[in-house]
Order: C-alpha cells, then structure tokens, then sequence
C-alpha cells in the first residue's frame, strides 16, 4: 500500500508554519511560484509582510498570513479557524518551524529543554491534532514535519535539540501507520545540514551544506511522490542512518573521531 501524492501544487490550499525565514521560507516561496495557495505562519508578522508583498509583485499563487507561535495552541487553533474561514478547507500541512539552542551536559537547562521540546514535539503534534479531524472526514490531506537527522540517533550539542527530533521520527512513524488505510499522507523530513539563520551561529565545520532553496526543493519533490521519508542530502543523512545501525561501541567510536564538537 503506497500513499498518495500530489500532480500540482497549482492551486493547493497550504499551511506553512514556520514560513518567516529559512527552510520554510524557501518552500513558501517556492510554493508561491508554483501557483499554491498559501498560508504563512510565525512570530515575525513583518517578514511574512514582505513575502506575501513580493508573491503579489510576481503574481505568485496567493499569500495569507496568519501570525502565530506554535508554542500556543488557543493560537494555532485560531489560525486554522482563519484558513477554513476564507479557503474551506486545508490540502497539505507543512510544519517546518523549529528552534535550536546547543545544549550539552555541562550547560544543560531545564527551561531551555522545555522550551525546545515545547516548540519542536508539542508544537508539531497541536498543529496536527488541530487539523486531523477535517482531514479523516474528507479522507485526504498531507500532513509534513519537519525534524532532523539528529533525531536518527544521539549526537553532541543537541541534548534536548535531538530528543525533540527523536520524538518528531517515532511521531511521525505512528502517524503514518494510523493514516495509510484513511488516504492522508504523512511525509517525515529529516535534513542534514542547512545553511540559514539556525546554522548561521554554528561553529563548527557542517558537512554536506545545503542551501535552503536545495532543502526547499527535496522536500516538495518527496511530497509529490507521496514519499514519507524525506531526507536529504542522501550522502550525509544516508550515511547516519548506516550509524545508527551500528553497534553502541563503534558508533560512538565514529561519533568521537568525526563530529567531535
Ligand atoms: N538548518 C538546518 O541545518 C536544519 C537541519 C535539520 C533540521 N532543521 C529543521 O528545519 C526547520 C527549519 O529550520 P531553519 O534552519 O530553516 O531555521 P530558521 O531559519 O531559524 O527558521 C525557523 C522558523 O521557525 C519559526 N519559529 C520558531 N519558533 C517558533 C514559534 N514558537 N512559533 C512560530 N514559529 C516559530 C521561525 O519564525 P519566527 O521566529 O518568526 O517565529 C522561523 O520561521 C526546524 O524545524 C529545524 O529544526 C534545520
């Protein structure tokens, strides 16, 4: 059994949350071009301002902003209350947004762990639980989330970045299992790295960098062909998924020789 995909996205009713800058932005742009109708979420209402200003300029498919933070649901639920307001209904869900504050042992936080987890595993799961139900009566809909190749397995300087991914794969997993036999779509994207204003304050070499317009492109390409895991790119996030298969020895081994951070 193989799950839906999509012909166009001429047309497609979209939500994009976390549309304000990098990964999403570059899909919402992309996405615009290719004639979509479609939603821009965040917190930096100005920017979504400029956006939709520059989808108008280019007579791009049409832009909605509908500010929000993901880490209020009564908000989240209001939002999607203006969509089904003005569009009647929702085609794909992208949940892209994300945040990431370097956390190891020797600087762990309670309050920047919860705020992690808060954006990036209670975040994505409101949204979902916010537009499941309309979508399991009209037995179609794609339902996308953003998480990361650092959710494969534990990696440094991600110790509450790479829990909340780890949660996003076995979510996502459980998800697409539940949805296979109702006609939505689950698509789980894992990027490598990406070049953007998250990856910017990195410093340390990040290999296999990709620009966002490269991540923007394989994630639409995987939503078309009803692929559910979309990772990329494949030289890098291929080969940590081969890690996470080894043995805890070995793997830390590779850990400590090649990402020392
Ligand atoms: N860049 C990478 O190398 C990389 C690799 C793997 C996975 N990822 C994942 O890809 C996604 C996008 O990351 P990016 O690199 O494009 O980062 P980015 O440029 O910092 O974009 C993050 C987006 O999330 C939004 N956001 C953050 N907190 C929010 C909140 N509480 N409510 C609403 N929106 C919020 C931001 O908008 P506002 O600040 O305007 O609210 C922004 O639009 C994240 O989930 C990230 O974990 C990135």
């Amino acid at each position: 059994m193989k799950q839906n995909g999509i012909d166009t996205f001429f047309g497609k009713r979209i939500w994009i949350i976390g549309a304000s800058s990098g990964i999403g932005e570059a899909c919402a742009n992309a996405l615009m071009a290719s004639g979509a109708k479609v939603a821009l979420s965040a917190r930096r209402v100005e920017r979504l301002n400029i956006m939709a200003a520059k989808a108008k300029d280019n007579h791009w498919g049409s832009a909605l902003i509908v500010p929000l933070d993901v880490t209020e649901q009564s908000q989240v639920e209001e939002g999607y209350q203006t969509i089904l307001n003005l569009w009647g209904g929702l085609d794909i869900l992208l949940f892209v947004s994300g945040v990431y504050v370097p956390l190891r042992a020797d600087n762990f936080e309670y309050e920047a762990a919860k705020k992690t987890i808060d954006a990036n595993l209670i975040g994505p799961m409101g949204a979902v639980a916010t537009v499941l139900p309309h979508m399991l009566r009209a037995h179609c809909g794609h339902i996308a989330i953003v998480g990361s190749v650092a959710g494969y397995s534990g990696l440094p300087k991600a110790l509450a970045y790479g829990p909340s991914k780890a949660g996003i794969i076995n979510f996502c997993e459980t998800l697409y299992y539940d949805l296979l036999p109702t006609g939505v779509s689950v698509h789980m994207i894992s990027p490598g790295f990406v070049a953007t204003e998250a990856t910017a304050q990195n410093d340390f070499y990040m290999p296999a960098l990709i620009s966002a317009d490269q991540a923007a492109q394989a994630i639409l390409q995987g939503i078309k062909k009803g692929k559910f895991d979309i990772h990329f790119p494949k030289r890098f996030s291929g080969f940590l998924k081969f890690l996470r298969i080894l043995p805890y020895p070995i793997y830390f081994w590779f850990v400590r020789r090649f990402l020392a951070i």
